[in-house]
């Protein structure tokens, strides 16, 4: 008998090392379905940052490279089969520095500035509303402006709302027809400041939630619609005592959301590599990514104290990895690859906001173009997507899709003595019937075979999409720009109701039932 245990230790580790598949199970449940997946969970954010704006998604209408209005025609093109929902601008930390009337008018009479916090570049202005507006009229996108708290006024702030949404005749409704736009725009989404406990003015809750209160005041519905969505600046990370300030202090129906941020960054101090990095910082930007989910369930427990019925919506407004800058750019443009541990970030954060999508209804990625974790990177008039672009459009089926809600019970992810969940999972189902299921295996060495119950579903034809690639650190070029693309994935069958699948290292896959 002892001789046949220890056999089969043997063989288990044995097929450990050799990387063979390990089992685990996941089991849905449709029955208890109820929540859709808002789209705006697959929000992105476009700051004027680096190369996200500027030589990034606008390079002026005289530029060679092929535009609309002065925006890249292959940017727009790509955003759009994305099915980007919303798009944050201006900041982050710049959007409590800008005055948004330097950016309207004559592009020859807009005044410069400087750009104070990423690299103290000087701008010309030439990308202001109406060039952020009617771009994302072109992608199909929700705007969702961030106002200037920190070093504005609340006049500024309500001249804006004015601006964009006003139809009637008003002062800045005739400033906006002068300026060549007669219909507004009607703008739902307004940030009141951002970061306020930091780049946004250093406040302290107390003060902000009151600021708050008198900004919300005057940002009102000028279409008397009840449009507007306001949404409190959030807390960082793990800062409950934020999030909760501003639930007891503002009223409920001052409050359309309150944001939050989490990046998964290993130590500001030394932040490692984007693209060389070893397999212990892999582990750590996992733990600090799989940690958004304690995030979520822990500040929407705190909102659910003052707001049960759950109408104030949980705003991850900005999320991604974020490491040192790439050798030989500016340390303020925060330019970094991006590999397939991004794609694992994307792809078990997308689950953790579809498993918790009664709260979590915006969230937006930092940061579309060039900065960050973005999806798309441009060098001249060449532009390649990264793997998070990658998972952002096979992601793209949740939107607006019922939450089929599931458990995983499954296999770690050890290092170093420390283990984390090897596979995450979300599925839901969307107004056609079709099921999609998107799960993520973070281990690099040991593919997962995974058992998925879909419970009473009756399914005719499966199809799936894997997106791997061979090394962790492997990622697309601008001389190799397809290197990690999704294909075809046939290692699945379904048997009554198990669908058995094995999922190789690093990988994300979303199966399609039909
Ligand atoms: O996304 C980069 C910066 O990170 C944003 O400007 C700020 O809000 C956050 O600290």
């Amino acid at each position: 008998m002892k001789k046949k245990c220890a056999l089969l230790l043997l063989v288990l580790v044995a097929a450990s090392k050799l990387g063979l598949a390990q089992q685990n199970t996941i089991a849905i449940n449709s029955a208890t379905a109820k929540v859709t997946i808002s789209k705006n969970i697959y929000g992105h954010f476009a700051e004027h940052l680096g190369h996200c704006i500027y030589d990034g998604f606008y390079v002026g209408d005289t530029s060679k490279i092929p535009n609309t209005n002065g925006v890249r025609n292959d940017i727009i093109d790509a955003l759009k089969k994305l099915k980007i929902p919303n798009l944050r601008w201006p900041g982050g930390c710049f959007a409590d520095t800008y005055h948004w009337k330097d950016g309207i008018g004559p592009k020859d009479k807009r005044p410069a500035m400087v750009n104070k916090w990423w690299g103290g570049v000087t701008e010309d202005n030439s990308f202001g509303t109406h060039d952020f507006l009617n771009m994302c009229e072109l992608l199909g996108a929700e705007p969702y402006l961030s106002g200037n708290v920190g070093s504005g006024t609340v006049q500024e702030l309500a001249d804006w709302v004015q601006y964009t949404n006003f139809k009637g005749k008003s002062p800045m409704s005739d400033l906006r027809t002068q300026n060549g736009r007669t219909e507004p725009w009607k703008v739902k989404l307004w940030g009141i400041g951002n970061e306020a406990w930091g780049c946004g003015g250093n406040m302290k809750p107390e003060y902000y939630a009151d600021e708050y209160r008198k900004y919300a005041t005057f940002i009102s519905d000028w279409e008397n619609s009840g449009g507007l969505l306001r949404i409190a600046s959030g807390a960082s990370d793990a800062d409950y005592n934020w999030t909760e300030t501003l639930m007891k202090n503002i009223p409920l129906n001052m409050l359309g959301g309150v944001a939050m941020h989490h990046y998964s960054v290993l130590d500001w101090n030394k932040k490692g590599p984007a693209i060389e990095f070893s397999e212990e910082q892999y582990f750590g930007i996992m733990k600090q990514a799989l940690l958004m989910d304690e995030l979520v369930t822990k500040h929407a427990a705190v909102m659910d104290k003052y707001d049960p019925a759950k109408k104030i919506a949980l705003v991850v407004d900005e999320w991604g990895g974020w490491y040192d800058v790439e050798k030989g750019t500016n340390p303020g443009f925060l330019y970094q690859q991006n590999t397939i541990r991004d794609a694992m970030i994307a792809g078990v954060t997308l689950n953790i906001f579809n498993n918790h999508a009664d709260r979590v209804r915006i969230a937006n990625l930092a940061q579309c173009v060039n900065v960050l974790q973005a999806v798309i990177l441009t060098n001249k008039e060449k532009m390649i997507l990264t793997p998070t672009y990658h998972v952002m459009e096979m992601y793209n089926v949740h939107q607006n899709a019922t939450l089929l809600p599931l458990t995983v019970t499954g296999n770690d992810y050890t290092f170093n003595g420390q283990k984390l969940p090897a596979v995450s999972a979300s599925a839901s189902k969307d107004s056609t019937g079709a099921i999609h299921i998107s799960l993520v295996n973070i281990d690099p060495a040991h593919a997962q075979k995974i058992d998925v119950n879909i419970g009473d579903e009756k399914v005719k034809t499966v199809a799936a999409k894997v997106l791997t690639s061979k090394k962790l650190q492997d990622y697309n070029s601008f001389t190799e720009p397809d290197k990690i693309k999704p294909v075809v994935f046939k290692d699945l069958a379904l048997n009554k109701n198990i669908l058995s699948i094995t999922v190789p290292p690093t990988s994300v896959i979303v199966v399609t039932l039909k």
